[in-house]
């Protein structure tokens, strides 16, 4: 038998090379380089003739578009981040870590489908049918009409499925497992993953079928294997929490049918995914009230307001580098906003470690959570705790000076529906919408602004270890 020309594909990106190498040149991973044969490196097929191209007419661009059909799943913080529901024929990818709750998700969305009378089919690759079933059973959705089966012949779940009429809604649970006779590598490879994902995605365009393709992720957070669906399908879900917390969060991470800032808030109980309508309750209902270092932060997600409470530690370093660490946040904004204190509010952190946490396993990407991480830092730094009633929300420039953020008084609005008095706010910008959420706003022009009045509470509270103790001058005002 002669050997086929071997091709070696890159099993974090899907980079193709002919020869193995230690080092995938297109993602500068080592070690990810392997022989899978693909079949697709021949690009004649022998015995089969080249066949000539087929005709079509183009269209002009404006013409007649309806708007996709959506098929709600009936569970609100699902449909939020697809963008109303399902489409038709379209293919979702669903990506989170192993026992994050995806297969509690996806068996809880097809139950809730099929009690409302449409066709749902989940195709298991990972457990096998009593173990679905028990699942089921422990949330109370056993009667519902999902059609389950434990498979991972791509070609024979598209057999079965094409025989009647086809299904409304498809899970596959997980693409991983999936395998399709069309290409020649080993189950479980990209080469595999990416073929298995091209065969489903051409049967969700020839049915109508909305698919939802589970996909595990890494610990760095990137999809594998799945990696080189994601371009392929319309939309990639991530699914995201701390293995310890209840929370878990669906964020979009593209989607060609809606909008990718809007989150879903649930709670993992012993009863499945609960919704949670209100995630600003959630996320400060263990507060620490009182304690210095923590400061609550009136962010927006997607179209939604939500409070977080931002931690902070600083502590003098035993170590001859300080430790930097940040948990949700973006560690080179917090860099920046350690420098713009030391530059232009005379707090020297050199000494110091700093820790920088979100509460709740939340991930934060808003520039407006600067001011709230810097009240933090400096609380802590100064052990001066910050009013419990107060929220913070501003961008820091690098000069210092605290700018506008965007949506102010929905964040405002907010605060005050979950009994907040005061707003630590950007003093530019307009600030009279903010006024009628009816809380006392404290504008502040700078940073130093709020470093001298964090200074003034611990120096009434009788703090110790004070920003003016000494060693650290004030260039406050
Ligand atoms: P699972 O959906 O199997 O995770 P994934 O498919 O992402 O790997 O969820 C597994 C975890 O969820 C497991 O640790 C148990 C927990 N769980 C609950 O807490 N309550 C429940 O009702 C269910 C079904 C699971
Ligand atoms: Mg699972």
């Amino acid at each position: 038998m002669s050997r086929r020309e071997a091709s070696f594909v890159c099993q974090n990106c899907g980079a193709a090379y002919g020869r193995w190498q230690g080092k995938c040149d297109a993602c500068g991973e080592w070690n990810t380089i392997a022989d899978e044969n693909t079949g697709i490196a021949s690009p004649r097929v022998p015995g089969r003739r080249p066949r000539k191209g087929r005709l079509f007419a183009l269209e002009p661009l404006s013409g007649e578009a309806r708007e996709a059909p959506r098929l709600g799943s009936g569970i609100a913080e699902f449909d939020r981040v697809t963008g109303g529901g399902f489409v038709r024929g379209s293919v979702l990818l669903l990506g989170g870590e192993p026992g994050i709750g995806k297969s509690t998700l996806l068996i809880q969305v097809a139950a809730t489908l099929a009690t409302a009378g449409h066709s749902t089919v989940y195709i298991s690759g990972e457990e096998a049918i009593a173990q679905v079933r028990l699942r089921a059973d422990r949330l109370g959705l056993a009667k519902a009409a999902v059609g389950l089966a434990a498979e991972t012949s791509v070609e024979d779940i598209i057999a079965t499925l094409a025989e009647k009429k086809p299904p409304r809604l498809l899970v596959i649970d997980s693409i991983q497992t999936m395998w399709t006779d069309a290409v020649e590598a080993a189950p479980g490879t990209v080469t595999q993953v990416r073929g298995s994902a091209q065969a489903l995605i051409r049967f969700a365009k020839a049915s109508g079928a909305a698919i939802i393709l589970v996909g595990h992720v890494t610990k760095d957070g990137q999809i594998a294997g799945p990696r080189v669906v994601e371009h392929m399908v319309d939309a990639v879900l991530s699914f995201e929490g701390e293995g310890s917390q209840q929370f878990r969060i669906l964020r979009a991470v593209k989607n060609r049918f809606g909008p990718t800032d809007e989150i879903g808030v649930f709670e993992m109980t012993g009863l499945g995914l609960r919704e949670i309508a209100n995630p600003s309750e959630l996320f400060l209902s263990e507060r620490d009230l009182g304690s210095p270092g923590t400061a609550v932060f009136a962010g927006i997600e997607g179209s939604r307001p939500l409070l977080v409470e931002i931690q902070a530690l600083v502590a003098p370093t035993s170590l001859g580098t300080p430790r930097r660490a940040v948990v949700g946040w973006d560690q080179s904004r917090l860099s920046m906003i350690l420098a713009v204190l030391e530059a232009h509010c005379g707090i020297r952190l050199s000494g110091h470690d700093v820790y920088l946490n979100i509460a709740g396993g939340l991930r934060i990407q808003e520039p407006a959570a600067d001011l709230a991480a810097a009240a933090a830092l400096v609380s802590s730094f100064a052990n001066a705790p910050l009013p419990p009633d107060a929220v913070y929300f501003g961008e820091i420039s690098l000069s210092g000076a605290i700018r506008p953020v965007a949506q102010a008084a929905t964040r405002a609005k907010e605060a005050q529906k979950l009994g907040f008095h005061r707003a630590i706010i950007p003093e530019a910008g307009n600030n009279d919408a903010c006024g009628d959420a009816g809380l006392t706003l404290e504008p502040v022009g700078s940073l130093a602004r709020l470093v001298a009045s964090i200074a003034n509470r611990s120096k009434q509270d009788g703090a110790h270890r004070g920003i003016e103790a000494g060693r650290h001058t004030m260039r406050a005002g």
